[in-house]
């Protein structure tokens, strides 16, 4: 019989999804090619969400992305539901997701394509490769936070365990890359940091070969922009890590090319997205770049599904558009031809 996968597919608000349709239809082509099925199955989440329930995730769509093999998502948020409550932002649903599929693990590659180096806003810069593995079910996104009656306050809070965790994921794909590791921290200030310091130290010795960095935050920000091609995998918490990842993503060209996964336990399903935001401002106009959410999709072929030819397939057709010169307006820096989401979309599905 033939193989069939279970996605859910949460397309969101704003360009989220023409990005997943994008997506969907190159998920196709590679999986009818390669003789096995996908059925997916649509829920909002988001600000859609909010419209249709009053609520940005509901129970109905944590059961079936709970029940999936996998998880695709475009985007949430937008300027419509920007004065909600605070308690019903259409970002709840991204958080309520990390944390009810239990999605520590947050890989978020940036890759500088040949091809796109003129789009590196830094002179000099020709290559980039780097990993970036945040923590994301923890820390000051999760812990208490609130309102005295003069001020207000949010709580970073790591658990050894939760450290110990990401700490070693971060070591093992240092193993299946360059072997070099970044720890990203702010230890000459948070009690936190000590402790990732700690645990980094501890689990260093399992994994001889590789080598260690530590780097405090502000100066990991410098080093970023100073010696992008020198970094390998870098691991960090959840607010650095969000931060990081959008430094990365403008020296990659555009953010509109960033992939990410996050991922829990074995066996459990992972969730995929682009890095970027619902773009409000160019929803509906068909010319978001969906190579993000495409190359998205590939990395869902290969850590959930384990189809990694149909992974390859993919990052190796994208990479072929971007030499033929294709460039949706983000990238698009008066060379090449500039196209659509859908003519992108359309070249990487000839690619294929
Ligand atoms: C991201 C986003 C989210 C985050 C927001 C939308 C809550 O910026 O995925 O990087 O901060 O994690
Ligand atoms: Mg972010």
């Amino acid at each position: 019989m033939m193989k069939e996968y279970n996605i859910a597919l949460i397309k969101g608000d704003g360009i989220g999804p023409e990005v997943v349709d994008g997506a969907v239809k190159v998920m196709n082509t590679v999986s009818e090619k390669l003789g096995f099925s996908l059925k997916f199955t649509e829920c909002l989440a988001g600000g859609c969400s909010i419209d249709e329930y009053g609520v940005p995730l509901t129970d109905e769509t944590l059961n079936i992305c709970k029940n999936s093999d996998a998880v695709l998502l475009g985007a949430v948020g937008g300027p419509k539901w920007d004065d909600v409550d605070a308690s019903i932002r259409p970002e709840k649903a991204l958080l309520g997701l990390r944390k009810e599929l239990g999605l520590y693990s947050n890989l978020r590659p940036a890759l500088l394509y040949e091809a796109l180096a003129d789009a590196c806003p830094i002179k000099g810069v020709t290559s980039m490769d780097i990993l970036i593995v945040r923590e994301l079910t923890g820390g000051i996104y999760f812990g208490k936070k609130g309102r005295t009656d003069d001020g207000a306050y949010d709580t970073e809070e790591y658990s050894d365990f939760e450290i110990r965790r990401i700490v070693r994921e971060g070591f093992r794909y240092a193993m299946g890359r360059d072997k070099r590791l970044t720890v990203v921290d702010k230890a000459n200030v948070l009690e936190t940091s000590r402790l990732w310091r700690e645990v980094v130290k501890s689990e260093a010795g399992n994994f001889p070969e590789v080598s260690v960095e530590f780097l405090y935050i502000d100066n990991a920000s410098m080093q970023l922009i100073g010696r992008p091609q020198s970094f390998d995998v870098i691991v960090t918490s959840n607010m650095f890590g969000d931060i990081l990842s959008d430094e990365a993503g403008e020296i990659t060209g555009s953010v509109g090319m960033l992939p990410s996964a996050s991922l829990g336990d074995p066996g459990k399903p992972g969730m995929y997205e682009p890095v970027h935001g619902s773009a409000p401002d160019i929803a509906g106009k068909g010319i978001a770049n969906p190579l993000a959410t495409i190359l998205s999709a590939a990395m869902l072929f290969k850590w959930s599904l384990g189809e990694d030819k149909a992974s390859d397939m993919i990052n190796e057709a994208v990479n072929k558009v971007l030499e033929n010169g294709l460039r949706t307006a983000d990238i698009f820096k008066g060379e090449g031809k500039l196209v659509t989401t859908e003519e992108m979309t359309s070249a990487v599905i000839e690619s294929l």
